[in-house]
């Protein structure tokens, strides 16, 4: 036991049924649906190797989000190939979540076999259950139709999904109401080797947030800053934009339309209360890319023509970036810069990342587009600790306790059923 939480070592898993919730969210290919990386599936093999070696007749379950926040939600079908692949042994998929077919599925298992159950949030009560909208209580959680259909058929749970551990759903939350439980090997290194650098990081302590998830993102931004953790905060991607039109700048029709679009027009708000608290710590873009006859074009704020979608932030405020990361001693990293997949618009990033290289800081990234920027620019060996957590890294860090972690604590407790 760590930190008051079941590892592996304290479940006899032998013959046993085991549901295991793995995170598994990668970057998605919006026109093919192909999986565009492979980390957080890499990641997770060690804790499947462990239950299967010891014979668990082994249910995984997991979300795919897409790209953009939560709109659309993926099978987890091509995550069977890779885990198959990755583990030597077939990864059975079923098109179901807790119905008729996945519940047969389920009991047909044999120890030492896998059973990947398709996404998680393809029910319904998975979903509503992010913190901004409809709330449940673990033990209301623990009655929801995922729990109450799946529980039954399994003796143990164990949860390897440290980057999804800031969302409090069935999947995650509620299986540790019922039945015994503990962390996967995934989940133990993880949360370790974070609370061994949170206990003193070296000033400054710097963070950079960036990417296209932003609810989350505003509210990290203000626990790392009103907890006195961040002395900078460097904003691109939305997030940016976002702060930027709070300040009263123009960032173009392109963006405003955007983020209207995607619904975000609300965190403009969020947006200015955290400039009025913390100005003099956060940094925002002051020049922008966008693509022009199918070029990169730089702007500086407060001349972006009409028509033009800013992708990137500018070459000026990468470089600003750099200085304030290589100055710094700690750097937490959460999203990219812009559109990094795209030649004209990937320079921001790249920049950033150049400099996540070289700094003598102590580095940590998190969460999938950023593991996969650090893959493309060649930069995983320099960055000290690359957690497959975005969001769950970045609350991780506000000293808020996890809803799994609570939820692993309470099933600790249980104990396994002779
Ligand atoms: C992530 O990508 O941060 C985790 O998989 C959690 O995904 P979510 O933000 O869609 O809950």
């Amino acid at each position: 036991m760590r930190f008051g939480i079941n590892t592996l070592d304290d479940l006899d898993v032998k013959d046993k049924t085991v549901l295991c919730r793995i995170d598994i969210n990668q970057p998605v290919d919006q026109k093919t649906g192909t999986l565009k990386d492979t980390t957080r599936i890499e990641a997770c093999i060690p804790t499947l190797k462990e239950l299967t070696g010891k014979g668990a007749k082994l249910v995984l379950l997991a979300h795919q989000g897409s790209d953009i926040e939560y709109k659309n939600f993926y099978t987890t079908e091509p995550h069977a190939t890779v885990l198959s692949k990755l583990l030597g042994k077939e990864v059975r998929f079923i098109d179901d979540v807790c119905g008729p077919a996945a519940r047969a599925a389920v009991r047909a298992l044999k120890g030492g076999e896998i059973l990947l159950l398709d996404n998680v949030r393809f029910v319904a009560e998975e979903q509503t259950l992010f913190e901004t909208k409809l709330l449940l209580s673990h033990e209301e959680q623990a009655k929801t139709l995922l729990v109450r259909k799946l529980a039954p058929l399994a003796d143990l749970y164990v949860c390897d999904a440290f980057a999804a551990a800031h969302r409090d759903q069935p999947s995650l939350c509620g299986f540790e109401q019922i039945l015994p439980s503990a962390m996967g090997r995934l989940f133990e290194e993880e949360f370790c080797v974070i609370s061994g650098i949170m206990e003193k990081p070296e000033r400054p302590c710097v963070f950079v947030l960036g990417g296209a998830k932003i609810n989350d993102a505003f509210l990290m931004m203000n626990t790392v800053l009103s907890g006195g953790i961040a002395d900078r905060v460097l904003t691109g991607g939305l997030v940016g934009e976002v702060l930027l039109w709070a300040d009263d700048k123009d960032i173009g029709e392109g963006a405003r339309s955007f983020i209207k679009k995607e619904g975000y027009e609300g965190l403009v708000g969020t947006a200015k209360a955290l400039l009025a608290a913390y100005r003099d710590r956060v940094l925002m873009p002051e020049d922008f890319a966008a693509v022009r006859e199918g070029r990169r074009a730089e702007y500086p704020l407060g001349a972006i023509p009409a028509g033009a979608l800013v992708l990137d932030i500018g070459t000026g405020t990468a470089a600003r970036y750099q200085a304030e990361i290589r100055r710094a001693k700690t750097v937490f990293v959460n999203g990219p810069m812009g559109v990094f997949e795209e030649e004209a618009t990937e320079q921001g990033t790249r920049m950033v990342w150049d400099a996540l290289g070289d700094t003598a800081a102590y580095t940590v990234i998190g969460g999938g587009d950023s593991i996969t920027a650090t893959k493309k620019y060649g930069k995983t060996k320099d960055i000290d600790y690359i957690c497959t957590g975005g969001g769950a890294l970045i609350r991780f860090l506000t000293g808020e306790e996890l809803p799994v972690v609570k939820a692993l604590r309470h099933g600790s407790k249980i104990s396994p059923r002779r």
